[in-house]
């Protein structure tokens, strides 16, 4: 067992109903379970535990918070490059960047220093579990799941299907692509903490017969991610309702072919609606909500209340390069402004504890992975963060200022990015500390 005394976050009470506790002299317990699995054995005050622990080795940190790692619900790894290339909109910067760039993947080698690149850049800022985009090519696929493995990573990715609608190079072939996502599914999903996602790109890139092939590996693979697109943007809205005008909504042509299910992210959820909230609800479906991008792309501001009132799952995510930072603090307080957006109609914003919790421990549920990542209470996997609110003279006189909890986290949230973040742990590592 291995301990770790500095302030510690963690987030208690029901679901829907989060509150965050900061124990600011506190203990964290990190020790095998009955599987080896590093976890969560204690969280509370130091002078509460401290004399039961009295023998296991303690890292003292003073002056700094350990928090939940963060979970990024929806981002691309091949999309690094493409950050900031400026565009009208979604499909001149898919056409114009994203697919040309994306052609690089089916070599090997750039996939695996991309791979190198990207998960070295989520650690840096504080992502300890990802929900990502591979390309087409199922070489990108087993690069990013090797250099996961290495780090002990809770990972999930997969091989996107797009088999028409999109340019040579990065457009696949639609019986050769299930049988690449089943054999993609067999070789890593479960192993270790990876996890495979079945990837339509979006409805657009598949042919119906894609699409339903991808639908019966979802049935077939029941615990298996399935992430996709859905109402981004109103130019790629009118183009599925040319290619499906039969089909009321967007997102019903995903539930025709058995797409809609736990465990199945959908990123943005701009223009939906209520009708498509409500089948978000009953399929239990998740949004991966997605602000800088979509911001940045000029695509739409999700409807928080809208959400809430319909009462389906969702979370944070930075959707790099559609989005602009791997930063959480950033996709945070973009979900801000986002959200103050629609504080005209709802008369809410959101809170710092809310905002947080969607990027941790919320994310975690829409993923299906409650109380195994995303939070720091008894039985989580012990990933985690180490803030230093001194990072920066900034930081460190505003937040030695703040007069809540509140205060605080907002303080973060708003001055926050890769500097605050000093430390990665992810406790199945050997190398544990990053
Ligand atoms: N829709 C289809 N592909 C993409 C993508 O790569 N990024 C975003 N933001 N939307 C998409
Ligand atoms: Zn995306």
């Amino acid at each position: 067992m291995k301990a770790y005394r500095a302030s510690v976050l963690y987030f208690v009470g029901p679901a829907q109903a989060k509150r965050a506790i900061l124990e600011t002299d506190g203990l964290l317990v990190v020790g095998p379970d009955a599987e080896g699995r590093q976890v969560v054995r204690a969280v509370g005050a130091y002078s509460q535990l401290a004399s039961q622990y009295a023998d296991v080795p303690t890292a003292h940190w003073p002056g700094r918070i350990i928090a939940p790692g963060f979970v990024d619900m929806h981002i691309h790894y091949p999309q690094v490059d493409v950050i900031g290339s400026p565009a009208e909109g979604l499909l001149p910067w898919l056409e114009n960047y994203t697919f040309p760039h994306e052609k690089r993947f089916v070599d090997p080698g750039y996939s695996a220093q991309a791979a190198t690149f990207f998960i070295a850049e989520l650690l840096r800022n504080g992502v300890t579990t990802a929900l990502t985009f591979a390309t087409s090519h199922p070489a990108s696929v087993n690069a990013l799941f090797t250099e996961a493995q290495k780090h002990s990573l809770r990972l999930i990715t997969g091989k996107c299907l797009m088999d028409q609608n999109s340019p040579d190079g990065v457009r696949d072939e639609t019986e050769q692509s299930l049988i690449d996502t089943e054999t993609l599914i067999n070789r890593w999903h479960g192993v270790d903490r990876l996890g495979y996602a079945i990837t339509p790109r979006f409805v657009p890139s598949c042919s119906e017969a894609q699409l339903r092939g991808a639908g019966e590996l979802a049935a077939r693979y029941p615990d298996v991610w399935i992430q996709s697109h859905v109402a981004e943007n109103l130019g790629e809205i009118a183009w599925v309702r040319e290619l499906h005008p039969q089909v009321r909504s967007y997102l019903n042509v995903y539930e025709r072919f058995g797409l809609l299910r736990p465990r199945a992210v959908y990123a943005h959820c701009i223009h939906i609606d209520d009708e498509d909230r409500a089948l978000m609800r009953t399929t239990g479906a998740a949004a991966a909500v997605s602000p800088t991008s979509n911001l940045f792309l000029g695509s739409g501001f999700f409807d928080y209340a809208g959400a809430d009132r319909a009462g389906f799952q969702y979370g944070l995510a930075s959707d790099v390069g559609g989005g602009t930072s791997f930063s959480p603090f950033h996709t945070m307080l973009a979900a801000y402004y986002v959200g103050r957006e629609g504080q005209s109609k709802s008369g809410v914003s959101l809170k710092p504890q809310q905002l947080w919790w969607q990027h941790t421990g919320g994310a975690a549920r829409a993923l299906g992975l409650e109380g195994v990542v995303g939070n720091l209470q008894p039985g989580c996997e012990a990933d985690f963060i180490v803030l230093n609110p001194q990072a920066t003279p900034l930081m460190a006189r505003k937040t030695a200022q703040a007069a809540s909890l509140d205060e605080l986290l907002f303080a973060m949230i708003v001055l926050g990015d890769d500097r605050l973040v000093e430390k990665t742990v992810i406790s199945q590592a050997t190398e544990a500390a990053w």
